[in-house]
């Protein structure tokens, strides 16, 4: 099987982890502050803080914007459930604006159009690696005054006019397992604002700044030195991780030019995208729909997967959900019918990605 996502750790990042196993001092450490130094860096931001994961990164960014019972946050209808979780966990409205088909990403325009009066922060979601259009999106955030919190879980690295994911607000990453650099279950937050930071750290340990004095109720939303000790390394090494998904991107996308069936992702201009997923569209030239592309990928030992099947609110959990708004979706709708992500990750051979192209050619072919 090709699989979807591949984790391999290098000898650099075992050794760091076992220097903190002997170090004894296991929980959040100087491992985890060399780890925000060297984020904040990456990013071109003075201040990273990390956290657990990248739900509590969100929740914890919401909280730190100090919201009012009732204010809303609009956001992409195209994510993973966490961005919706998390705006529900810290209490504020859930709203949504349609995405693009060009960059799966929250459009400017609908962004535009949804915020009213209860409006607080816009929260475009940087979806499979490349960002939402944040030239037109940061304005609009200060324009209107709105806090501005980029889910940058997908997006490590990726950039828009040179400026990277999570450096126009607070920017949220993950370190899930699957993601482009990895700490089984980890997270950062990324802000210039040093209030903001200052508050991450506060509401991160219980609400406390010096030893048993709680200024707010807070979390335990602790990283551990030895999930940092995974990161750092993968950090540094990035660069060269990222080359080997653009060109895995690249190839895909020369075998799979000529199908109209498919409709290959792209990574527009002024973005440099990280391929965190590569996402095809199954078109209606397609002989076949897009679970059953699928089938036949199985079947022929080719791992894919559907990011994401429906529009995020659209689960029974959340209709009549007093924090959610169902605002309408139909692009959105549209694109989680139709798509496919196909392993794109830096340890596929050439004749894997060649293998995957024959296959995706064979299903979606008469
Ligand atoms: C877009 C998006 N937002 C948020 C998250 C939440 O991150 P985590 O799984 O680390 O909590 C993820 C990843 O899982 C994600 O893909």
């Amino acid at each position: 099987m090709i699989p979807i996502s591949c984790v391999r750790l290098s000898d650099d990042a075992q050794r760091l982890a076992v220097d903190v196993l002997r170090s004894g001092m296991l929980a959040q450490g100087p491992m985890v502050a060399r780890l925000e130094r060297e984020f904040a860096d990456f990013v071109g931001v003075p201040h990273a803080v990390a956290v657990n994961n990248g739900t509590t990164a969100l929740v914890a960014a919401v909280q730190a914007l100090d919201l009012q019972p009732g204010d809303e946050v609009i956001t992409s209808p195209f994510t993973f459930v966490a961005t919706l979780n998390a705006i529900l966990e810290a209490g504020a409205v859930a709203r949504f604006a349609d995405i693009r088909e060009d960059d799966f990403c929250v459009d400017p325009a609908a962004l535009a159009a949804a915020v009213g009066p209860r409006t607080r922060v816009l929260m475009p979601v940087h979806l499979y690696g490349q960002t939402a259009d944040m030239e037109a999106i940061a304005p609009l955030a200060q324009e209107h005054g709105l806090g501005l919190i980029e889910d940058s879980a997908q997006a490590h690295g990726a950039s828009i006019g040179g400026r990277a994911a999570g450096s126009f607000g607070i920017g949220t990453f993950s370190f899930y397992g699957t993601k482009n650099i990895t700490t089984g279950e980890g997270g950062m937050i990324t802000t210039r604002d040093e209030a903001v930071a200052d508050r991450l750290r506060v509401l991160r340990n219980q609400g406390m700044r010096q030893r048993y004095q709680y200024e707010e109720a807070g979390h335990n939303y602790r990283l551990t030195d030895l999930q940092a000790a995974l990161a750092i390394p993968q950090l540094a090494d990035y660069d060269r991780l990222v080359k080997r998904r653009k060109d895995n991107a690249a190839r895909l996308s020369a075998g799979l030019a000529d199908v109209p069936a498919v409709r290959v992702p792209a990574e527009l201009p002024g973005r440099s995208h990280v391929w965190h997923q590569y996402t095809v569209l199954i078109t209606d030239e397609s002989a076949r729909d897009r679970d059953e592309v699928a089938q036949v990928l199985a079947q022929r030992g080719v791992g894919s997967g559907v990011y994401y099947p429906r529009v995020v609110h659209d689960y029974d959990c959340y209709r009549g959900h007093p924090q959610v708004v169902a605002d309408p979706a139909p692009v959105a709708q549209r694109v989680a019918q139709r798509c496919l992500s196909l392993p794109v990750h830096q340890y596929l051979t050439g004749d894997e990605i060649d293998e995957i192209v024959a296959a995706v050619r064979t299903a979606v072919a008469p």
